[in-house]
C-alpha cells in the first residue's frame, strides 16, 4: 500500500513537472480527451489557405518569409502567416503529431511523409483566386498523386485525418476583382458546392476524418474593421459568412448521412470561436488580450504594410510591444496567441473530439 502511495506520488510529482514545462499541458489534455489512449499514430493531410499554410507559400510570393513574421515561433520568418504557430499546429498538437511537412519541402525529403502532408497554400480558394498559384482542387491533386506514386499507402490514408480550411479568398478575391461587396452573394452557392465536392473527394481518397473550417466572422479582421478606427465589425460582411456557413453545415449534414456517431465530415466553427475569444477580450479591461480589432503589425503607410521596407531598408510597419496581447497579428491573420485561444475553444467542440474517433 505505502509503496502504492509513492508511486502515486512520484507520478503526481512527474506530472506537475510536465505540466510546469508549458508545452506539454495540450498533449496531456489532448490525451485525456481521447478515448482510445492507444491509437497508433495519424497522419494529417491538410488543405487550404494562409490560416493552414506553414511554409508552402513561395519566398518571392509573400511578406510572410520576412520579418517580423515568425518571430515567436520558430523564431524567424519560415513561411507562416503569423508571429508563430497556426491552426494546422494546433491540430496537428491535438492528434499527437508533429506539424506535417508543407508539399513544397517534400522534394528535399520526399519521403518524410511521417505526420502526414500540409498542402495549403496562402491565398488559394476553392476557386481561381491566385495567378499563379494552386486552388483547392490542384492541392487534392497532389495529394493523389503522392498516392498514385506510392509515396502514400492505403495503410497511412486509412488512420487519417484530414483539414480543410476555407477562410474566404473566394469572397475578398471577389471584392477585389469586382470592386464591391455588390452582388457577392450569388456567389456563396457556388463555393459552398465546390468545398463540398472537395472535402467528398478527400474522403474518396481514402481519408476517413475531414475536418472543414467555418468561415471566421470577416467582418471582424482588422483590414475591414481599420475602417471604423478598428473599433466595430461590419455586420455585411458577418452576414454573408452567416450564409455561407449555415450552407456549409446543411452540405456538410447531408455528407453525413444518417450517421450521428462516428461522423466523417466535422466542421471546426471558426466564427462562434473567433467571436468568443474577441468577445472575451472586450470585456475584459484587464485581460491579458487588450487588442480587440487592432492587429499587433501594423502598417505605417497603409494597413498592408507589416513586413515591407522601402528602398532605403526602413521598416514600412510597427510591431506592438506584446503580442500575446493582440488576437490579430496582420490586416487577416491571428497572432499565435490568437490561435491559441481559439484552440482552446475548439478544443471543447464535439467536432473536435470526433476526430479522434475510428
Ligand atoms: C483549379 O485549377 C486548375 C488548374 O489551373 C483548373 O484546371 C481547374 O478548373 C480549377 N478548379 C476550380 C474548381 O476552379
Ligand atoms: C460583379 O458584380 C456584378 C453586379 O453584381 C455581377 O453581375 C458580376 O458578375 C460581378 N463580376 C464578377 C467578376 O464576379
Ligand atoms: C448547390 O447544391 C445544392 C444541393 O446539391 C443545389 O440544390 C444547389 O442548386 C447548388 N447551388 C449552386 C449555386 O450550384
Ligand atoms: C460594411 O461594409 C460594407 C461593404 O464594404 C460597407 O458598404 C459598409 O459601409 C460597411 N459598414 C460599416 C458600418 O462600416
Ligand atoms: C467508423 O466509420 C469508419 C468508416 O468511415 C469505419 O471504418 C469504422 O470502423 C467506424 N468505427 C466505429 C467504431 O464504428
Ligand atoms: C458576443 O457578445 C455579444 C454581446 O455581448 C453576444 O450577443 C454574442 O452572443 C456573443 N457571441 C459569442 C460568440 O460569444
Ligand atoms: C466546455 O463546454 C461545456 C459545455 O459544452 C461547458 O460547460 C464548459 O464550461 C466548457 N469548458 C471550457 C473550458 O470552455
Amino acid at each position: 500500500m505505502a509503496s502504492h502511495h509513492k508511486f502515486l506520488r512520484s507520478l503526481f510529482s512527474l506530472f506537475l513537472i510536465l505540466l510546469l514545462s508549458g508545452q506539454w499541458i495540450m498533449q496531456l489534455e489532448a490525451r485525456h480527451h481521447s478515448r482510445h489512449p492507444k491509437v497508433s499514430l495519424k497522419k494529417l493531410f491538410v488543405f487550404g489557405d494562409s490560416y493552414a499554410d506553414t511554409g508552402n507559400i513561395r519566398r518571392g510570393l509573400s511578406k510572410v518569409w520576412k520579418e517580423p513574421y515568425g518571430t515567436t515561433f520558430p523564431g524567424k520568418p519560415a513561411g507562416r502567416f503569423s508571429d508563430g504557430r497556426v491552426l494546422t499546429d494546433y491540430i496537428a498538437r491535438y492528434l499527437r503529431v508533429k506539424s506535417p511537412l508543407p508539399y513544397g519541402m517534400l522534394k528535399e525529403q520526399p519521403h518524410h511523409v511521417k505526420y502526414g502532408v500540409n498542402f495549403a497554400f496562402g491565398g488559394t480558394g476553392v476557386f481561381n483566386t491566385l495567378v499563379p498559384g494552386p486552388n483547392m482542387s490542384s492541392q487534392i491533386e497532389q495529394f493523389e498523386s503522392l498516392i498514385n506514386n506510392n509515396i502514400l499507402n492505403k495503410c497511412d490514408l486509412a488512420n487519417s485525418v484530414a483539414l480543410v480550411s476555407v477562410a474566404g479568398n473566394d469572397y475578398s478575391n471577389f471584392v477585389a476583382t469586382n470592386g464591391s461587396i455588390n452582388g457577392i452573394s450569388s456567389l456563396v452557392g457556388l463555393v459552398v458546392n465546390q468545398t463540398a465536392l472537395n472535402i467528398e473527394l478527400i474522403h474518396k481518397l481514402g481519408v476517413k476524418k475531414i475536418a472543414v473550417t467555418s468561415l471566421p466572422p470577416l467582418g471582424c479582421v482588422p483590414e475591414i474593421t481599420v475602417s471604423s478606427s478598428y473599433r466595430a465589425c461590419n455586420d455585411t460582411y458577418n452576414m454573408l459568412v452567416s450564409i455561407h456557413n449555415s450552407y456549409l453545415l446543411d452540405a456538410v449534414g447531408k455528407l453525413n448521412g444518417e450517421r450521428k456517431k462516428n461522423l466523417s465530415f466535422m466542421m471546426l466553427n471558426l466564427y462562434e470561436s473567433f467571436l468568443s475569444v474577441l468577445n472575451e477580450s472586450k470585456k475584459q479591461k484587464s485581460n491579458r488580450m487588450k487588442n480587440t480589432y487592432k492587429p499587433c503589425c501594423t502598417g505605417v503607410s497603409n494597413e498592408y504594410s507589416c513586413g515591407s521596407m522601402d528602398d532605403k531598408k526602413v521598416k514600412k510597419y510597427r510591431v506592438c510591444k506584446y503580442p500575446k496581447a493582440s488576437f490579430f497579428w496582420d490586416t487577416v491573420h491571428p497572432t499565435q496567441a490568437g490561435w491559441h485561444a481559439v484552440y482552446n475553444r475548439l478544443r471543447n467542440t464535439s467536432d473536435l473530439r470526433q476526430l479522434h474517433h475510428h
